[in-house]
């Protein structure tokens, strides 16, 4: 105990205060449909391309694949049970496009909407604010044989049933998210193919990416034409800051074509309408610019009410590297990713909090105004579960407080944050990793499927209660 006159150590001077968030910050969750859905074949859903690929033996680790993955087609009514046990306001899910149209063409199966449709009701009933994603990953296979995403018809066709889900759900779900990370599908589906459909095809992958944000921007007005005038509609991107390893030219130049691909090409053309001049640049030495119809850009800017942001690190790079084997970074194969020593989760990701902060205040700074939310953010951890069944991930619980805390310190410098939806409510299927990476809050057991709040879930929820982190 210090007394009243003594002078306060450091330490504790520095230790930080509560912290509450702005009145109405939604607190949530975020799964997506592949990853927990299981029921594969069921109700007529078609196959998708994670189906396909996660068939094909040394896709995925430990040849795991999402055919049963945590039930949720079955459990979804006591999966929202325990969210609201917890007392989780908000939960992002995605919908699987093969359940609604099995070869991502043609009317949509009632029997698919009518599963989203009861989800979306259950949540409601508890008070829990439905955010709803179009695309987290899972193309219909009959897509992906007609060209997938380097097709520029696939846009056309995500924009149809975006308008066939919005016509089921508009009435009801008022948080509308089109793509997941656009740069994990083109770029690790087309370009290092470690996702499905694992193709290797740097050009090809430039090419996807464009195509992804044409869905999105011809999605956006499909969505609005049926969803209630307060409905909000935006895209999640993947943001990573990018820092270069030296002042030396190489190395800044290396750092400013990352930057590029993971961060500038997505979100300045969905929030300016165009692409910027060096991302042009870029395409036209990868893969030309042919594949852009003029009115594309415009396409793409449709207007947005907010930007889903997920982050999980950030980058130190270096130029002058060797290419060695495929890349997801087509046009920067020889860009050296540097060890910073810094602690990593469980699936070898650094541990950066601050990154998070300098992320929300850029995009505040370039695109003031823009509401945010952060809609993943989370880590994996090898769990123990204790001999009277209690998970005690305090490793979990520090990462997330340590990122809320960023979030925290982003609104004060002028973010406009307004929610933050924790990866994951459940463990899940982790692509390529399987079931091996557990990034849950809520322990499955996958023989049996018993669910188990881990001691993050319930710190979790007494901060979402508060409304505010703890001293
Ligand atoms: C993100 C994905 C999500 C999950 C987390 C760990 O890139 O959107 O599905 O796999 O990483």
């Amino acid at each position: 105990m210090t007394a009243e006159n003594d002078p306060v150590p450091t330490a504790l001077a520095r230790t930080p205060a509560a912290a509450s968030f702005p009145p109405g910050f939604l607190w949530g969750v975020a799964t997506s449909a592949y990853q927990i859905e299981g029921a594969a074949g069921r109700d007529g859903r078609g196959v998708s391309i994670w189906d396909t690929f996660s068939h094909t033996p040394g896709k995925v680790a430990n040849g795991h694949n999402g055919d049963v993955a945590a039930d949720h087609y079955e459990r979804y009514e006591q999966d929202v049970a325990l969210m609201s046990e917890l007392g989780v306001g908000g939960y992002r899910f995605s919908v699987a496009w093969p359940r609604i149209q099995p070869d991502g063409r043609g009317p949509a199966d009632p029997r698919g909407l009518d599963f989203y449709g009861r989800l979306v009701d259950s949540l409601l009933e508890k008070g829990i604010q439905p955010a709803l994603t179009l695309y987290h990953w899972d193309l219909p296979q009959a897509l992906e044989d007609r060209g997938g995403w380097r097709s520029r018809d696939t846009a056309f066709r995500f924009a149809e049933y975006a308008q066939l889900v919005s016509e089921a759900l508009g009435d009801r779900v008022k948080f509308w998210g089109t793509l997941n990370e656009p740069w994990c599908a083109a770029f690790l589906g087309y370009g290092n193919g470690i996702h499905a459909p694992g193709a290797v095809d740097p050009a090809g992958s430039l090419r996807a990416a464009h195509h992804l944000l044409l869905g999105h921007g011809l999605a956006v007005p499909a969505i609005r034409a049926s969803a209630a005038p307060d409905a909000e509609v935006g895209i999640t991107l993947n943001f990573y800051p990018v820092d270069a390893d030296s002042g030396s030219t190489a190395d800044l130049d290396a750092a400013h074509r990352i930057d590029l691909l993971q961060n500038r090409l997505f979100l300045d053309p969905v929030v300016e309408g165009s692409y910027p001049a060096d991302v042009r640049e870029h395409f036209e030495r990868v893969c030309g610019t042919g594949h852009i119809e003029t009115a594309d850009e415009k396409i793409i800017g449709a207007p947005v009410d907010f930007l889903g942001v997920n982050y999980y690190t950030s980058y130190r790079v270096a130029g002058g590297g060797e290419p060695d084997g495929p890349s997801p970074w087509p046009g920067a194969e020889d860009v050296r990713f540097i060890d910073r020593g810094l602690p990593r989760t469980g699936i070898g990701w650094e541990i950066d909090e601050d990154g998070l902060r300098r992320q929300l205040v850029r995009i505040h700074r370039d695109h003031p105004g823009l509401k945010m939310y952060i809609t993943e953010n989370g880590a994996a951890f090898d769990d123990t579960v204790e001999a009277d069944g209690r998970i005690e991930d305090a490793d979990r619980a520090a990462y997330i407080e340590g990122h809320l805390r960023a979030v925290h310190r982003a609104i004060e410098e002028g973010a406009d944050v307004r929610g933050y939806f924790l990866w994951s409510l459940l463990d899940n299927f982790e692509w390529a990793e399987g079931y091996g990476m557990r990034f849950g809050v809520v322990r499955v057991d996958f023989e049996s499927q018993q669910r188990t709040p881990k001691r993050s879930a319930l710190w979790y929820g007494s901060v979402a209660l508060a409304n505010a982190l703890p001293d």
